[in-house]
């Protein structure tokens, strides 16, 4: 698999359905292996005796430094969630939970999330009509909602937006360095820095105050001695870097996959009562995490392929969540499906017959961000379905990117229809 193949995003699911087959455990380069399975995905994801997320682990690291020795960035990326790992990990993450839970989110953060897609309504033909949905919802939403949950300045929302994109690049040159060059890390290292000093000052000037946003809970946090100061910018760039391109691929990719199943549309018009299952529908079947990493902290063998410690482990959220052991038509858009029981016969998550999507990974590191992209999409499917009586799209036209991290369109033009 060649990620540079520019073919690629095209025939990936066909890609994927082989290697699941064929080579479970697929070498993309130098002690590097993607995992295709979803039994496979889930175990490993949430192995904490054979892997690890400590970066430190990946063989070659503490040689190369490949985010520059010393440097800020380097920082910034050791001291990431995602990276994190043992007590170190429990102490950040115990810190930042509290906004996120379900309760919170939808107690805090749903009228804002109601009145930002309001704003953004009339991007869209209110009597039917074709718009790049991209440009119109999903480029701003999620970045709009941390803006605000920060209390960042509201100007400039499209240097925010362009920042906050160049970020994900810096991550990518760790997990697929070959589709990332010189120039882009250089932007992204530029891009990650200056946002770090943009937050810096705002994160001081909110501290000891009684904003009640997202920066100035870190900055209490700080104070009461759970976080460095370094874990609170990190873990607000984490999570304004994390929650964006993800949940704009969601909300794109959603709208891409009802215009192509008219029948789904129809469905949900006429059962209110399937706008969740429709958001667990569209994450399992969009995984905007393409696949997750983690590094052998041992030598051990998987499928009889034999990995050793520091090597990386991409775990394939995308393919495991089009498993056909665990998801019945795995490649079937379909907002029933909770209904349907798992083929292999083992039992789905709770309430419900099939199998739980990985598209937020699982074990200690699972998305901190979940409820928060639940609520955008839930909102959007809302005004969407009160407004459009369909949703269509010429084939072929939406433009992923290749990468093994987040994928991300570049636009996705659609016809609304009102009704
Ligand atoms: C559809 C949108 C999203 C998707 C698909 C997604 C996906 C994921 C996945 C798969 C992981 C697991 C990483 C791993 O196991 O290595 C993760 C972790 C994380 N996500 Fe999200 N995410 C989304 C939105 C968000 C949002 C809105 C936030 C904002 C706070 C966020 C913040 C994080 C953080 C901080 C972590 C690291 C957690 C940890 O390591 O303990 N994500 N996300």
């Amino acid at each position: 698999m060649d990620l540079r193949d520019p073919t690629l995003p095209g025939r990936i699911h066909r890609a994927f359905d082989e290697l699941r087959e064929t080579d479970p455990v697929h070498g993309i380069g130098d002690g590097r292996w993607l995992l295709t399975r979803y039994d496979d995905v889930v175990e490993i994801l949430k192995d904490r005796e054979r892997c690890t997320t400590d970066i430190h682990a990946v063989r070659g690291y503490d040689r190369t430094r490949p985010f520059g020795a010393g440097s800020d960035l380097e920082r910034v990326q050791e001291g990431l969630l995602i990276n994190l790992s043992g007590q170190d990990h429990r102490r950040v993450r115990g810190a930042f939970t509290r906004p996120f839970t379900r309760a919170s989110v939808e107690a805090q953060v749903t009228g804002l999330v109601e009145r930002l897609v309001d704003d953004l309504l009339p991007n869209l033909p209110e009597g039917g009509g074709e718009v790049d949905f991209v440009e119109a919802v999903s480029r701003w939403l999620p970045a709009q909602v941390f803006q605000r949950l920060f209390a960042m300045p509201e100007d400039d929302l499209e240097r925010l937006v362009d920042l906050l994109h160049q970020d994900t690049v810096a991550i990518d040159v760790l997990l697929s360095p070959e589709l990332v060059d010189a120039t882009q890390l250089a932007e992204a290292q530029a891009a990650f820095l200056q946002l770090r000093s943009e937050l810096d000052a705002l994160a001081r000037a909110r501290q000891g105050g009684d904003g009640g946003d997202l920066l100035t809970f870190l900055t209490e946090q700080h104070d009461a001695g759970r976080l460095t100061w370094d874990d609170v910018l990190t873990q607000a760039m984490e999570a304004l870097a994390a929650g964006t391109s993800t949940t704009m691929t969601l909300l794109t990719g959603m709208v891409e996959a009802f215009a192509e199943h008219p029948e789904q549309w129809a469905r949900l018009r006429a059962d209110e009562t399937l706008i969740g299952p429709a958001v667990e529908e569209a994450l399992r079947y969009v995984s905007p995490a393409l696949s997750m990493g983690r590094v052998a902290a041992v030598d051990f063998e998987l499928h009889g392929t034999q990995i050793r410690a520091g090597d990386v482990i991409q775990c394939g959220v995308l393919p495991a969540n089009r498993d056909p052991r665990v998801f019945d038509e795995p490649h079937a858009f379909d907002i029933t499906r909770s209904r349907r029981p798992r083929p292999d016969g083992a039992k789905g998550a709770p309430g419900q017959a099939g199998a739980a999507h990985v598209a937020f990974g699982g074990g200690v590191h699972t998305c901190l961000g979940a409820h928060v992209a639940r609520l955008e999409a839930r909102v959007v499917l809302e005004r969407l379905r009160e407004r459009y009586r369909s949703i269509s799209i010429e084939p072929g036209v939406a433009v992923l990117h290749p990468t093994l991290l987040i994928r991300t369109y570049a636009s996705l033009p659609v016809t609304f229809h009102a009704g």
